[in-house]
């Protein structure tokens, strides 16, 4: 197997293995250590002053080169919470009003771009093939083609990607669209997302759609493809069990006393949906007086991009209501709703959501999100707990036998944790059963694999004539 480069704004360093992470870290991190390779990026530390000779810092460990850069305090401010939280994060998850783009943003972001695009090169060994992920580096194939890289080089996108018309609401989006074309290949989580940026293209000026697949703008080509990430089932579920049997699994189950968990695991992000989550789980209380004192809601939701306001709003909101459910529905011996603002090393929560009765998943849009893919694998097979997934996650394409509800309305996602609550035995093995299968057909080898072989493919085939 041919070492994989791999380029991430976020790298999941082996020291960290917990916290807010994302699916992207999580997924990367299975699929290297299956190949061995580079992984380049951000070290997520700031430095206050520019070091003009700043090196990336390189360690090795499990098969795995990590090489980090730090940003100085200004490139954190203007590329990462700017552009990449501030800009592209909110557009590409359809939240236009959260968008707030400016010049020295956009410059920022180039500047940052070029920055690891020429910190890479040198790191490269050969003509090994480069990825790239998530909306963070768009332009990074360009720039680095730019630089004489021939290699084959191809961009995977973790979020959604926006139709049209919100798409040029961005300032820059010309510039960003031409980008992606200068890949070989541009993945996507799903084929909604692909056929978005294809529409995209065919808005452009000199931009045409070729076979259906290859993106073409003025003579640049790149082919567009859909594979939805995955997990690594056996991995999971083996971490799960020494998750359920740890230490803290079993706390978890004796401070339940019996009751049903209902779990919710994600980072503080407006994109989660947790707002209606904790609203729908107050109607639940309110309108059944028997799921009082016999369920307990556990939502672990770690802080992430605290400084940027719409992040410290939500978080402000969340703890509001928190105190308000608690504060309505408590007994002395019984709290509701467990609220807590901190990640867990991966087994554990692994372990706490192998011991929940439901998953509620419910993002406004997500690109996949794995957490739904990570509790099915979990779920004891012979007893397993019920998924109550958002139809506006990627994840839920291809886990249809969730408990699917639209994550804007209230009701249906009251509904569903109602009827999750209630489910027979026999339909929730025959539920996950068939969603097992699907994790299975669809798990992070194949992603992998699948994305490799289709990168070097276009990488060696011209693109279509047009007709
Ligand atoms: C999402 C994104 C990732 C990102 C992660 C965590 O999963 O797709 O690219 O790394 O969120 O966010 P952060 O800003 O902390 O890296």
């Amino acid at each position: 197997m041919s070492e994989l480069v791999t380029v991430s704004n976020r790298v999941a360093l082996p020291s960290q293995l917990q916290g807010a992470q994302g699916g992207l870290a999580v997924g990367l991190r299975a699929a290297l250590e299956e190949s061995g390779g580079l992984w380049f990026g951000w070290s997520g530390g700031i430095d206050e002053r520019a070091d003009p000779a700043r090196a990336p810092r390189v360690q090795e460990a499990h098969g795995v080169r990590y090489a980090t850069l730090r940003l100085t305090r200004d490139e954190y401010e203007r590329y990462y919470m700017g552009y990449a939280n501030q800009v592209l994060w909110p557009l590409f998850h359809y939240r236009m009003s959260f968008v707030h783009c400016t010049d020295a943003r956009i410059e920022g972001y180039w500047e940052v771009n070029r920055l690891f695009a020429e910190h890479l090169l040198p790191l490269l060994q050969g003509d090994e093939a480069v990825w790239v992920h998530d909306y963070h580096f768009i332009p990074m194939g360009a720039l680095l083609r730019q630089r004489g890289l021939t290699a084959p080089i191809g961009f995977f996108l973790h979020t959604p990607f926006p139709p049209w018309d919100v798409m040029r609401a961005l300032p820059d989006h010309q510039r960003l669209l031409r980008a992606l074309c200068a890949y070989d290949l541009v993945g996507f989580q799903t084929g909604f997302d692909r056929d978005n940026f294809l529409d995209c293209i065919t808005h452009m000026e000199g931009g045409a759609v070729r076979d259906g697949e290859w993106a073409v703008v003025d003579g640049e080509t790149a082919r567009a493809g859909v594979f939805p990430i995955g997990i690594d089932v056996d991995t999971v579920a083996r971490e799960a069990r020494r998750g359920f049997n740890s230490q803290q699994g079993r706390r978890l189950q004796q401070s339940l006393q019996q009751r049903r968990l209902i779990i919710g695991v994600d980072r503080l992000d407006y994109s989660k949906g947790l707002r209606n989550r904790f609203e729908a789980y107050e109607t639940l209380l309110e309108r059944h007086s028997d799921y009082r004192r016999s369920v307990v809601f556990l939502q672990i939701a770690p802080i992430s991009r605290g400084d940027v306001a719409e992040y410290e709003e939500i978080r402000h909101h969340l703890e509001y209501m928190a105190g308000h459910i608690n504060g309505r529905f408590a007994e002395y011996d019984w709290v509701p709703l467990r609220y807590l603002n901190k990640g867990f090393h991966r087994s554990n929560v692994l372990g706490f959501l192998a011991r929940s009765d439901v998953g509620l998943v419910t993002p406004m849009r997500d690109g996949m999100n794995l957490v739904a893919k990570e509790f099915v694998a979990a779920q004891n097979p012979d007893d397993p707990g019920v998924l109550v997934l958002s139809t506006l996650a990627g994840a839920a394409r291809e886990l249809e036998a969730a408990v699917l509800v639209n994550p804007y309305n209230v009701d249906e996602i009251v509904h569903g944790l109602d009827r999750a609550l209630a489910m027979p035995l026999d339909e929730r093995r025959e539920r996950w059963q068939a969603m097992v299968k699907a994790l299975r057909e669809n798990d992070i080898h194949r992603w992998r694999t699948t994305f490799l072989e289709a990168l070097h493919d276009a990488h060696g085939r011209p693109a279509p004539e047009a007709a």
